[in-house]
């Protein structure tokens, strides 16, 4: 399938195709990239052993056969879990009353494709993906590791060549997160990477278009979007560029492209790619 080269809006998996296929797994990045994804999302946290993954909730209950939370579990605990099926019992709920199969059509029978993810392993992905497909790395709940979840996330940047770019515009990474002390962090080591301040709720200051020193790239949601009329064109006028987050229905889409965003991140990359190339 091909999209329109001149298509200025970028499209973002958000934890891969996640509506497809497992969030954060091999199977749901290597959809996203087939769809033609612009840039895949993850969140990250780290393990008990000090390795970054890619899972989005505290715990590994809701996504995974197993119980407890990241940072208690090593990778090997994590490594021996399934990230896959709870997915496929989506699929069949979903479509109990008509008796019909799963229409998942991602049940790879690889097991590392829908085993837990590292980001090592995401990073070698998009590496070999053929194409440039870029990165928007979320930090979360850094608070706890005090600055070591930034301090393994640019190491390992760092071996994959990544964390020095001549400059934001030519990086193929961006860090965000909801905590401005995580982005401060990320700036003071690594001043050329581009970081996004997500925004889930308004105060006075953000309302007026403003975002935490440094940051030029503002990450709000799309009820945000939806609800405060003129904040998109404040973050405009103050140099900022936006990133909008999570933009599944068609109407969203259509409110992003005339309020001029930057980058929709979505769960369904091909289909809002198909939407905008009708556009
Ligand atoms: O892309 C930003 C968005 O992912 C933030 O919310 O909860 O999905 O990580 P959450
Ligand atoms: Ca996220």
């Amino acid at each position: 399938m091909t999209h329109a080269p001149l298509r200025s809006i970028h499209v973002v998996a958000h934890r891969g195709a996640s509506e497809d296929a497992p969030e954060h797994t091999l199977a749901a990045y290597r959809k996203a990239i087939e769809d033609g994804a612009d840039a895949l999302e993850c969140d990250v946290r780290l393990t008990a052993d000090g390795h970054l993954v890619c899972v989005h909730d505290r715990r590994v209950n809701r996504t995974s056969n197993g119980r407890g939370a990241v940072s208690a579990l090593e990778l090997s605990d994590l490594a021996a879990l399934d990230f896959g099926s709870w997915k496929t019992r989506e699929a069949w709920r979903g479509r109990a009353s008509d008796n019909e199969e799963p229409d998942w059509e991602h049940r790879p029978e690889d097991r590392e494709e829908t085993s837990v993810l590292t980001l090592e392993r995401l990073l070698e992905l998009v590496s070999d993906a053929g194409r440039r497909v870029e990165l928007a790395i979320e930090t979360k709940h850094p608070t706890r590791w005090a600055g070591q979840v930034e301090e393994r996330l640019l190491t390992l940047l760092k071996r994959f060549g990544l964390d020095a770019p001549a400059s934001a515009a030519e990086s193929p990474v961006r860090i965000m997160s909801f905590s401005a002390r995580s982005l401060h962090r990320v700036r003071a080591a690594a001043p050329t990477l581009p970081t996004v301040y997500l925004v889930q709720f308004l105060t006075p200051r953000l309302r007026d278009g403003r975002l935490p020193a440094g940051v030029r790239i503002a990450g709000p949601s799309i009820r945000i979007v939806r609800n405060q009329p003129g904040y998109v064109e404040r973050l405009k006028r103050n140099g900022h560029q936006v990133h909008v987050w999570t933009v599944n229905e068609p109407e969203d889409v259509e409110l992003c492209v005339e309020l001029g965003i930057d980058a929709i991140i979505t769960n369904r990359p091909r289909a809002v790619l198909e939407q905008l190339s009708r556009m």
